[in-house]
């Protein structure tokens, strides 16, 4: 019986053409290919699964590739050496993976074999996977090498973190950013993998795993892979929710429903029957943010004010809960008690229009504290505008920003938030966010991300500017350099 192949390998791309999504990226390599203008590194960032490590392998491939058409990238996966690399046997690959030790002895080992020539191919390639996890000394022995490359060397950089990439390295590569996969992107390609496998898969199981694997085309194909094995038949929607724990989201709805209207009671009982039916509490976290999320958005459409700010107080709770869910040893419980308080303070404020009982205190802006408004007039101009803002950003990148609260002093848009977590995610996501924040304001606004004092003592004041960054200047003094450019980064 032929070994089992997982799907995730088996259907890891081997042409360029099979690579789905990553456009601007995967035509750029093409081109550099062609023309024989390939850079000595590359710096391939973005989201995980994305196809970062197969471009690095396929790059590999056609530099090496005996059997490639002149005016075309695509490798012909037949000759020796595409053969040897889709083995994972090739003595011109060297793939180090910097999350194993952190790459120390590879390094060194590069260091000093980065010289010999090729033993088959025209080129050594060195794909260095998860490269942020390199140590300084294993940076700086890159660099060496990075600032004199042997001609026949390339280097390709992976990572899902470039920001902990010294710019010394940054510097030395051409970057290119992998994004994450649409659901149709996802849906269309598990389409064609249960047809080439045969297996039957209701439209609808596809788009709920394409949803749960959150633009990762590798979870994608990972959970379709637990799905196989698993299931007698064709794998219709309500397997794949039991298989992957997902509950029904009728019964979420319900639940948050309860927890809203302040049934404490009803809320925990239901909690415990979504529970029962197997559903794993990620996953039942992640569908109540879901469906807190399109209330949400429904109540600003219809500017209802009040109930948009209590939805934002629950979706926030039920963000940090996510992030607590993953650590906690009795996650069932963490679960419990936040649905149990969100719904006894959703009691306790029956009346829509009154203030969350959490509202944090407004930093100077300081109201009467008896002022039964209080709050509300200082959003009150800002959040029309801020709200259209909101509705104009794509589902993911909202949900960082729903949280914030908005304030205009002057040409400055003030956005405040309450967990630390948000505050830094809406700093690293602002590119997408200025343009719109431009088209209403004009193009002289500067945002002021700040985060309440509660947790405003934890973290670090951001420096003014990237300059100023303390990790920034002790790169420029440790390598002697300057800062020539600052590049905002999306993802
Ligand atoms: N763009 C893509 N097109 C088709 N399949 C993909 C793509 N990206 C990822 N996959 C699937 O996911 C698997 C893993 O992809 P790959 O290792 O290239 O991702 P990665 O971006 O390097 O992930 P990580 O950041 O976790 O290292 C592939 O074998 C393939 O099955
Ligand atoms: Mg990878
Ligand atoms: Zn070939």
């Amino acid at each position: 019986m032929p070994e089992y192949q997982s799907l995730y390998r088996k259907y890891r791309s081997q042409t360029f053409a099979d690579l789905v999504g990553q456009d601007a990226s995967s035509r750029a390599l093409q081109g550099a290919i062609i023309s024989g203008r390939v850079a000595h590194a590359y710096l391939f960032s973005g989201s995980r699964g994305t196809g970062k490590t197969s471009a690095a392998r396929l790059l590999a491939k056609s530099l090496n590739c005996t059997g490639r058409a002149r005016d075309s990238a695509e490798p012909c996966n037949s000759c020796d050496s595409c053969r040897e690399i889709t083995a994972g046997s090739a003595l011109d690959l060297i793939e180090i993976d910097a999350a194993s030790n952190r790459g120390i002895d590879e390094i060194r080992d590069l260091r000093e074999k980065v010289n010999l020539a090729p033993a088959l191919g025209p080129f050594k390639v060195y794909i260095i996977d998860e490269a942020h996890m390199l140590t300084e000394p294993a940076f700086n022995a890159l660099l060496k090498t990075l600032e004199e490359p042997p001609g026949h060397v390339v280097f390709v950089l992976c990572t899902t973190d470039a920001q902990k990439i010294p710019l010394t390295v940054i510097g030395r590569c051409q970057q290119f950013v992998f994004r994450r996969h649409s659901e149709e992107q996802i849906v269309s390609r598990l389409s064609y993998i249960a047809s080439a496998e045969k297996v039957q898969v209701d439209p609808d199981a596809m788009r709920l795993i394409a949803r749960t694997a959150q633009g990762s085309m590798r979870d994608a194909v990972g959970l379709l892979d637990q799905l196989v094995p698993l299931a007698s038949g064709p794998i219709s929607l309500d397997s794949a929710r039991s298989l992957l724990g997902i509950a029904d989201p009728r019964l979420l709805d319900g639940l948050l429903d309860d927890v809203l209207a302040g049934r404490a009671e009803q809320a925990l009982a239901e909690l415990n029957r979504v529970y029962a039916e197997g559903a794993e509490l990620r996953q039942v976290v992640r569908g109540l943010m879901e469906g807190c999320r399109d209330r949400l958005v429904a109540a600003l459409t219809k500017h209802d004010q009040a109930t948009a700010r209590r939805l934002s107080g629950v979706l926030d709770a039920l963000l940090h809960l996510d992030g607590e869910v993953r650590r906690h040893a009795e996650p069932r419980f963490l679960v419990e008690a936040t649905l149990a308080r969100l719904a006894v303070e959703s009691e306790a404020t029956p009346h829509p229009a009154a203030a969350p009982p959490t509202s944090p205190p407004r930093g100077e802006v300081t109201a009467p504290a008896a002022s039964p408004s209080r709050g509300e007039v200082q959003v009150v101009a800002p959040v029309g505008g801020w709200n259209e803002v909101l509705e104009k950003l794509n589902r993911t990148v909202r949900a960082v920003y729903l949280d914030a609260q908005p304030e205009v002093e002057g040409s400055v848009l003030v956005l405040w938030f309450k967990y630390g977590f948000h505050h830094k995610k809406a700093q690293e996501q602002s590119a997408q966010l200025i343009p719109h924040v431009r088209a209403w304001l004009g193009d002289e606004v500067k945002i002021d991300f700040r985060l309440r004092e509660n947790d405003a003592a934890k973290s670090v004041p951001r420096p003014a500017s990237p300059e100023d960054d303390p990790f920034v200047r002790e790169i420029v003094r440790r390598f002697d350099g300057r800062v020539t450019r600052v590049k905002e980064v999306s993802e």
